[in-house]
């Protein structure tokens, strides 16, 4: 039996064939390295970068394409955002449901900058109160980094108001859309965004390995990594010509070509469908756990808008055991533990046992969702009973 992927939060599960082709192609047909050479192989692996970054571009509303540079992950998107921005003294805001991806470079920043850091607290469904974000603002604060939807209860923080509240105190903002990119709509440009970092390998539908940071034309950052870009190589210091500051060493190419067949597939079928499509099986998903006695669901409810995450909790059960339960006995993927984000966890009162995570993608179906909310009816009936 296939698995049945409910893991799609953490990398999105299975690909659009033309993702594989393309990668394939990549591999077989031109795998040599873009932006050195300038034979016809290299030029061709060049030329897929750029029409990747194009893609990118209309999904996310971005005027330059130049302005995206390729990434590993979102992880590396927001070292290079948060790390190469902040300097001793400043201070930063983020939200108490931020991911350890956001958390730890900025700790990391306070302990060796000197960077002073308030986390603003939403409510326990990770819904932020935008008076609280602009009480939190001085005269210090440099930076507001936050995640465009949580990755524990896929609440999602209003970034347009945040923006504007951004641009009225010149602070700038960096956007971490590691849950929305390519399921949720981002206009960057409409939005006032000034730095937003994605993943490759999960809404956009592209492989492991990619991702990408869009900085806003006006803001020059500090690289993180230096070395060989293939330009102004008679210069000793990194370049300032984007994408190469900050693209520094051979890229992905075939793990980005795979993401241009991914960001194609999401043009086709358009965001906006994709959300509907998500949320209506979150919906499903939801009013079938609500009739399991013991169960509890975190982040909004009902009827409210999130993107493709419900994570709960089963009473007495402890998520990992739940996590393990359905892998071997009904073969279905889901995450257990804390996500990354005991934050988050502190903020919905999960910190002790953590949660079930199940995240719906594109390719989820209704039929897979019933035989989720059967199989944890099934063990929240063992685990209920137990005390
Ligand atoms: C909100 C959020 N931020 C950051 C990350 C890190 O993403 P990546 O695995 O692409 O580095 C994740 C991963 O799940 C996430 O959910």
């Amino acid at each position: 039996m296939q698995t049945i992927y409910f893991d799609n939060a953490a990398s999105s599960w299975p690909k659009p064939p033309q993702v594989i082709e393309g990668m394939k192609e990549a591999v077989e047909l031109y795998g040599a390295n873009p932006g050195r050479g300038s034979h016809a192989m290299a030029v061709k692996a060049s030329r897929i970068l750029f029409e990747c970054r194009k893609n990118l571009s209309k999904l996310l509303q971005v005027n330059n394409p130049n302005d995206i540079s390729f990434a590993l992950n979102t992880t590396a998107a927001l070292n290079q955002g948060i790390k190469g921005f902040v300097k001793e003294g400043d201070h930063v805001i983020c939200t108490n449901v931020e991911h350890n991806s956001v958390r730890r470079p900025i700790e990391y920043a306070r302990k060796a900058r000197s960077v002073s850091v308030t986390y603003v607290k939403t409510d326990t469904r990770g819904i932020l109160n935008i008076d609280d974000l602009k009480a939190a603002i001085t005269s210090k604060t440099k930076l507001i980094v936050c995640n465009h939807s949580s990755n524990l209860l896929g609440s999602i923080l209003p970034i347009p108001e945040i923006a504007e509240l951004c641009r009225k105190h010149g602070v700038k903002l960096l956007v971490d859309a590691a849950q929305t990119a390519g399921t949720l709509p981002i206009r960057i440009a409409d939005m006032g965004i000034h730095m937003l970092a994605f993943p490759g390998h999960k809404g956009l539908l592209g492989p492991q390995g990619t991702g990408g940071l869009y900085v806003e034309p006006e803001l020059e950052l500090e690289p993180l990594m230096h070395g060989g870009t293939g330009s102004q190589s008679e210069e000793i210091d990194q370049p300032t010509v984007r994408p190469d500051r900050y693209e520094a060493g051979t890229q992905n190419t075939p793990g980005i070509a795979g993401l241009n067949e991914g960001v194609k597939f999401v043009l086709k079928e358009t965001v906006e469908s994709i959300h509907q499509k998500e949320w209506g099986l979150t919906q499903r998903l939801m009013a079938g756990l609500m009739e399991i006695e013991g169960v509890t669901i975190l982040g909004p409810e009902l009827g409210q808008n999130r993107t493709g995450i419900v994570s709960f909790t089963v009473q007495n059960a402890d998520s990992s055991e739940v996590a393990f339960i359905l892998d071997q006995s009904y073969q279905i993927a889901v995450r257990s533990g804390y996500h990354c984000t005991p934050l988050a966890h502190e903020c919905a009162g999960t910190l002790a046992n953590g949660a079930v995570r199940s995240s719906v993608g594109f390719f989820t179906t209704d039929s897979e969702v019933d035989m989720l909310i059967g199989a944890v009816k099934e063990i929240a009936k063992h685990f209920v009973n137990k005390v």
